[in-house]
């Protein structure tokens, strides 16, 4: 410890870094290395003709460019936030939504955080699904709130073990520490998979089941990647089952189908909610960038955005078919893996004596050969006493080049079988 680190407050001091930070600076570092790991989007489909011309044309107003440089409301724009309302409404909810509801964010990660902030003190508890994002593991961390995993399958979280999770913390009398189910609806973070419409609902029922005996919590509802679909059937949001619009928050974000670099997010939340979310984004920043946020709501009226969801899908769905051609390829016949409709994961399940953790013998051939992928320990939420899933990986197809996709998985392909030989030889 540094001298001066004696003045860090406990909370700072129980910070680590995201586990991701090693990968990005391992690929950072080593410019030979292939990154499969890095959440990035596709580089090349970045929308930055649209966003020129939208500043351009911006520029040309004396008034608007004016004011976008000016600070902005904490709840943001006003046509994005009824943008938001009326897209929300558009899956045929049964009540109008009131865009003052809505709060844009510098990206959904600052709602998702803030909310939590809001909801959790040290040693609440979140329900999150197994395995799950691993940056909003990391806020869990920070808060101090305990996180529990509850298996997932390819259709979501399971909702049978959900029961019996809750109905264990109803007996130890810790359920009305429960502050929040966080769920991911669409093309989750990382195995790339929806949660069914019928998963949604015996989720729903569960939560409701509770709620009738008075145990009530948050279930936050991550939309991140549904505008990413590239097949299959649009899903409406898991909230629509929510008719009171009092226990379903929504999040969603402009980072993955138009540029992450705008960090412009945004997040539904209910009523009751809304206003103390927004007095502690007061206290981050009182308002999210006023400049990001114009070129945002030009987009969306100018119809950018839509167009660029559009182009997204040959993208994504091309790039998808060159990963699941390469993997096919290249590795061997017992790794399973899904079939993404959208999003930009994939999830490689190996067999169970094959580790893939940061000390395995997999991680290191990896390294050897310069590849990098995500190890399946930093999505799962480490809880004593519960053994994980350590044997998968994720995958992404978003960033790089298809030629550059498919060089990484051959190097994979061949640590896989490096690190496989060296253990049945220990063995
Ligand atoms: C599941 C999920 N939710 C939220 C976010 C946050 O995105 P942003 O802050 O760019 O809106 C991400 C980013 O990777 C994500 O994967």
């Amino acid at each position: 410890m540094q001298p001066n680190e004696k003045l860090l407050s406990t909370r700072a001091k129980g910070t680590v870094d995201q586990p991701i930070t090693f990968l990005m600076k391992a690929t950072l570092d080593n410019p030979e290395n292939i990154s499969l790991a890095a959440g990035f989007v596709d580089q090349e489909s970045l929308p930055a003709d649209f966003t020129r011309d939208i500043v351009a044309d911006l520029f040309e107003d004396h008034e608007a460019s004016r004011s976008a440089l000016q600070y902005g409301l904490t709840s943001g724009l006003a046509p994005i936030r009824k943008w938001v309302a009326r897209r929300i409404e558009s899956d045929g909810f049964a009540n109008p939504i009131d865009p003052d509801r809505v709060v844009i964010g510098s990206g959904s990660q600052q709602l998702l955080f803030i909310t939590t902030d809001c909801l959790c003190d040290r040693g609440d508890i979140v329900i999150v699904e197994d395995p799950t994002y691993f940056v909003y593991l990391g806020v869990l961390n920070n808060i101090g709130a305990r996180a529990m995993g509850i298996p997932t399958d390819e259709s979501g979280m399971l909702a049978e073990p959900l029961k019996e999770r809750l109905e264990a913390l109803e007996k130890s009398g810790e359920i009305d520490r429960l502050k929040i189910l966080y769920l991911q609806t669409y093309y989750q973070n990382p195995m790339g998979t929806n949660i069914s419409w019928e998963r949604r609902e015996e989720l729903w029922e569960v939560v409701n089941h509770f709620h009738k005996k008075g145990h009530d919590f948050l279930v936050m509802e991550d939309a991140a990647y549904r505008d990413l679909r590239f097949a299959g059937e649009d899903i409406p949001f898991m909230a629509k089952l929510d008719k009171s619009g009092e226990r379903i928050a929504i999040y969603g974000t402009f980072s993955k189908a138009f540029a992450p670099g705008m960090r412009s997010g945004w997040a539904c939340l209910p009523e009751w909610l809304a206003p103390h979310v927004l007095r502690q984004k007061g206290n981050h920043d009182f308002g999210s960038s006023n400049l990001t946020q114009t070129i945002v709501q030009h987009a969306l009226e100018k119809g950018h955005y839509q167009q660029q969801v559009e182009n997204l899908q040959h993208v994504y769905r091309a790039k998808a078919e060159g990963m699941l051609k390469g993997i096919k390829e290249f590795f061997p016949s017992d790794v399973k893996v899904n079939n993404p409709q959208g999003g930009l994961y994939v999830w490689c399940e190996l067999p169970a004596d094959c580790p893939t953790g940061h000390d395995s013998a997999l991680f290191k051939a990896a390294l050897r050969n310069k590849v990098l992928y995500v190890p399946s320990v930093y999505c799962y939420c480490q809880e004593e006493g519960i053994e994980k899933p350590d044997s998968s990986m994720r995958l992404t197809y978003a960033m790089m080049p298809p030629d550059i996709v498919h060089e990484g998985l051959r190097r994979l392909g061949k640590a896989i079988e490096e690190s496989r030989e060296s253990i049945s030889s220990a063995g």
